[in-house]
């Protein structure tokens, strides 16, 4: 029973990350997180792909002194292939296949929205991980999604987002508060202390599983134009009250699609990922429906919610097992369904 070790890569959107796993577990997991977008208010491509470029051989070098091992002793190198995007995806991407070549070791490639979910399968986190079938919802600044996981590697996308995702509502949602990007965090900070119920936004109607957030933005910006035009102080007096109204609003809408699932699934496991799982109305929401519904709900450690390497080693490792490699002229893939 030989160790294996699987040295995983992320780059896809805008963290340079780099992991290193010994049989599911994680030994290092060290991303570079790009500071320069958040004056523009959200990811610039180009400049996402500079940082790659110059992060990602700090970020090997760290992954591999943190998980204080040889390099001869890496099995495989896993990377992710897409989605994402292109220019990102192709400095990680050519990387991965340069040192799988250097190294004379096998290469894996590993689809990020598969890997988000397949993060719950990381040892060493929580008690119990999801068993199959089960659903998986993955909520960021870039996703929206509600697959059915029948097995590792056999997924459904049962709804997604139409237009911005649910971390990209939060923020937008932010920014016409005039709050720094990325605002959803601090979206959640104020919600706490406000009255949810204050103001009512209308919930957009999207049949089946699919969401739609871009409505609900225009419709808070219209409010709040419309009511500081009155109060000119109005946003800062409400701060509270303004974010726990558009906040339960969002978990409202995931909520109820969630709920829309397990009824057409008869499912009760739901796992959650991606970096809004972060969000205290959407823990508080899944507590609630344990209690009330009966579900069993799943959330990885942060670490492996947001953009991480980890969550791509741990598909490197179940690929691995199977002896599901990669032919080194395999290009970046900007868009790559599950
Ligand atoms: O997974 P992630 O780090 O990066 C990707 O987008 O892939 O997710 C970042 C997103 C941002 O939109 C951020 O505002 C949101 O997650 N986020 C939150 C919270 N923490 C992070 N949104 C609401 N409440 C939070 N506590
Ligand atoms: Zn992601």
């Amino acid at each position: 029973n030989k160790s294996i070790y699987i040295l995983a890569i992320e780059s896809s959107c805008d963290d340079t990350s780099a992991a290193v796993l010994c049989n599911k577990k994680v030994l290092s997991n060290v991303t570079a997180t790009q500071k320069i977008h958040e004056e523009y208010g959200g990811v610039v491509p180009e400049l996402a792909s500079r940082a790659h470029q110059q992060n990602i051989v700090p970020v090997v070098h760290q992954a591999l002194n943190k998980a204080n091992i040889d390099k001869k002793l890496i099995s495989a190198i896993a990377f992710t292939r897409g989605p994402g995007l292109m220019g990102s995806l192709l400095v990680g991407t050519s990387f991965a296949k340069s040192l799988a070549l250097g190294l004379d070791i096998p290469l894996i490639e590993v689809n990020h929205m598969q890997a988000h979910i397949l993060a719950h399968f990381i040892e060493g986190q929580n008690d119990e991980m999801p068993e199959f079938p089960f659903l998986a919802m993955t909520i960021s600044g870039g996703h929206t999604q509600v697959v059915l996981v029948k097995d590792f590697f056999d997924m459904e996308i049962l709804g997604e987002t139409l237009d911005d995702a649910v971390g990209e509502a939060f923020d937008k949602s932010a920014k016409i508060l005039g709050l720094p990007y990325p605002g959803g965090p601090l979206v959640d900070k104020y919600a706490r202390e406000g009255n949810p119920k204050a103001f009512t936004f209308p919930k957009p109607k999207v049949v089946g599983l699919n969401f739609s957030f871009s409505g609900l933005k225009t419709s808070i910006l219209y409010f709040i134009q419309k009511e500081t035009a009155k109060n000119p102080n109005f946003i800062k007096e409400n701060i509270a009250d303004i974010c726990a109204s558009i906040q339960f609003t969002i978990i409202n809408i995931l909520m109820d699609k969630l709920k829309k699932a397990v009824k057409e699934t008869g499912i009760k496991q739901i796992a959650i990922g991606g970096g809004v799982s972060a969000n205290s109305g959407i823990r508080e929401a899944l507590k609630m429906a344990e209690k009330n519904k009966g579900w069993k709900t799943f959330i990885p450690k942060f670490e492996y919610c947001t953009d991480n390497a980890a969550m791509i080693g741990i598909v490197g490792q179940l690929k691995y097992e199977k002896g599901n490699f990669t032919n080194s002229s395999v290009s970046a893939k900007a868009r790559y369904t599950i």
